[in-house]
């Protein structure tokens, strides 16, 4: 008797649904649909009414289920290798691709990631997912997959993408450094990342300051204290180079104006005052005034520079950069004496596109566009022979 009453009410709820399960297998293609599209706005409610609640665990301190764990690890390995799977490397033994790779892994990894003789921060171990000490996870990836995940990041993790996403020569270079990274002693990690006299640790991910000491501690990892650029051509020589370009180039890179995910880090969020210190410090380094025996530069590319191209449109480089007798405007780089690869480099980047500036960089992607590589090669080779400490130069006011 006392189940009356409920009975009469489970009768009355189901009454809409009643023959369901027949209409469901027997009904128009229309009902069908409609059913589909109901249960689906249900189920996407009842999750959001999940969420709304409040009941969803989003507290890194409680970490992942083994089961979310592995689900999220497997999503993303299959990600990142069937998205790498079309990209095929460049050589990566060359040692400069090295060392600019380790340059920055110390700015913008190593906190992280860890390094060789370099725990992890205690703070990024309490993310989730924390970012593993990688030198041992290396081995696991191939290199078009480090590329991928340096290049673009890892999405509801804190692996962050390139700051530069132009610059994928910048990105090969930290793969080339990485692909060394597993079985590096400490010693030598510190030589390549923090510079032959190295402090014992970098603090990056900091709030950049402004202390001229620090800044140019930081400078000198890559481009040496005195401002040659450490030898193979990854890091540009900066000594003696005119005041007004140098300043031109970190305002560039501080206001975006030209990509480096290497450098702009460095320089963004430095007042204008620091980057004026800097501009003229390393515009008073000395040049050094001996040099071993420069290789004899190639005829083809001398060639070139003074003459450029008529038929194609490309001018003569020497106008703007010498050797010549005349004054030069001082916001036009010295490129004599400029490591070759550098420069090589640097006129790629103005030929594709990727290479901003100050106001005058435009004079150069006209100069660069119709370039191709062997004339590229040549000019390079041909600069890179020439004394860095140009004859026509102390005459000119800086
Ligand atoms: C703010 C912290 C952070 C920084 C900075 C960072 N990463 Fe990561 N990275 C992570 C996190 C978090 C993951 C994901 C870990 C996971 O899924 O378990 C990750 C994953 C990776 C992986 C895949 C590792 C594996 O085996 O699962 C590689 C490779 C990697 N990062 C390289 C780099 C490099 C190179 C840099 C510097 C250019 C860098 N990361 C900068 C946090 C960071
Ligand atoms: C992690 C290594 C690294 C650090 C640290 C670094 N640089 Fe650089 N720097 C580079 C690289 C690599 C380039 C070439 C970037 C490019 O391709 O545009 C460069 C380019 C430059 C240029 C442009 C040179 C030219 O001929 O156009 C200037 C100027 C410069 N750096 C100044 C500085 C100053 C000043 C500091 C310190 C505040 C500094 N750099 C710190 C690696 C570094
Ligand atoms: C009309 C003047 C002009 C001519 C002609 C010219 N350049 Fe330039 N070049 C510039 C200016 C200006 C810059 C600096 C751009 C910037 O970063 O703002 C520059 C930059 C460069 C750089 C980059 C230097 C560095 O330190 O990053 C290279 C390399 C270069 N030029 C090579 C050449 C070559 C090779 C030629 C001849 C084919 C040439 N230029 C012709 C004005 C000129």
């Amino acid at each position: 008797m006392s189940h009356r009453p409920a009975e009469a009410l489970y009768r009355l709820l189901m009454r809409p649904f009643a023959g369901l399960g027949q209409r469901l297998r027997h009904g128009s293609w229309r009902f069908r649909l409609a059913a589909a599209a109901l249960t689906l706005v249900l189920l996407s409610g009842t999750g959001l009414l999940f969420a709304w609640s409040g009941l969803v665990p989003v507290a890194a301190s409680s970490g992942h289920w083994p089961l979310t764990d592995w689900l999220l690890h497997f999503t993303m390995r299959s990600s990142v290798r069937t998205q790498s799977a079309s990209i095929t490397p460049p050589p990566l033994d060359d040692p400069s691709l090295v060392l600019k790779g380790a340059g920055h892994y110390a700015t913008g990894c190593a906190f992280c990631h860890g390094a060789p003789g370099q725990e992890r921060s205690l703070i990024v171990e309490r993310m989730t997912p924390a970012p593993p000490f990688l030198p041992p996870r290396i081995a696991e990836w191939g290199p078009e997959e480090l590329f991928w995940i340096v290049k673009n990041g890892i999405k509801f993790t804190a692996m962050p993408a390139w700051p530069a996403l132009g610059r994928e020569d910048e990105v090969w270079a930290l793969v080339a450094f990485l692909e060394q990274l597993p079985g590096m002693s400490p010693q030598r990690y510190r030589e390549l990342a923090l510079g032959p006299g190295a402090a014992a640790t970098v603090p990056r991910l900091q709030a950049p300051t402004d202390a001229p000491d620090a800044l140019l501690a930081d400078c000198a990892r890559c481009h040496g204290d005195d401002g040659l650029g450490r030898g193979l051509g990854a890091y540009p020589k900066l000594a003696g180079q005119r005041e007004a370009y140098l300043l031109a180039s970190l305002r560039a890179y501080a206001s975006g104006t030209r990509q480096s995910g290497i450098m702009q880090p460095i320089v963004a969020g430095l007042d204008d005052q620091a980057l004026q210190a800097l501009a003229r410090h390393y515009a008073g380094l000395p040049a050094p005034a001996t040099q071993e025996a420069p290789p004899a530069p190639p005829a083809q590319g001398e060639a070139l520079a003074r003459q450029g191209l008529p038929e194609r449109g490309v001018p003569g480089c020497v106008h703007c950069h010498g050797p010549t007798s005349t004054p030069r405007n001082r916001q036009y780089p010295e490129i004599a004496g400029q490591y070759p690869g550098y420069l090589a480099l640097q006129l790629q980047l103005f030929r594709d596109g990727l290479r901003g500036g100050s106001e005058y960089a435009h004079v150069m992607h006209s100069a660069a566009r119709r370039l191709d590589d062997e004339q590229i090669e040549q000019l390079a080779r041909y600069y890179g022979a020439q004394p860095w400490s140009s004859r026509d130069r102390p005459a000119e006011p800086r």
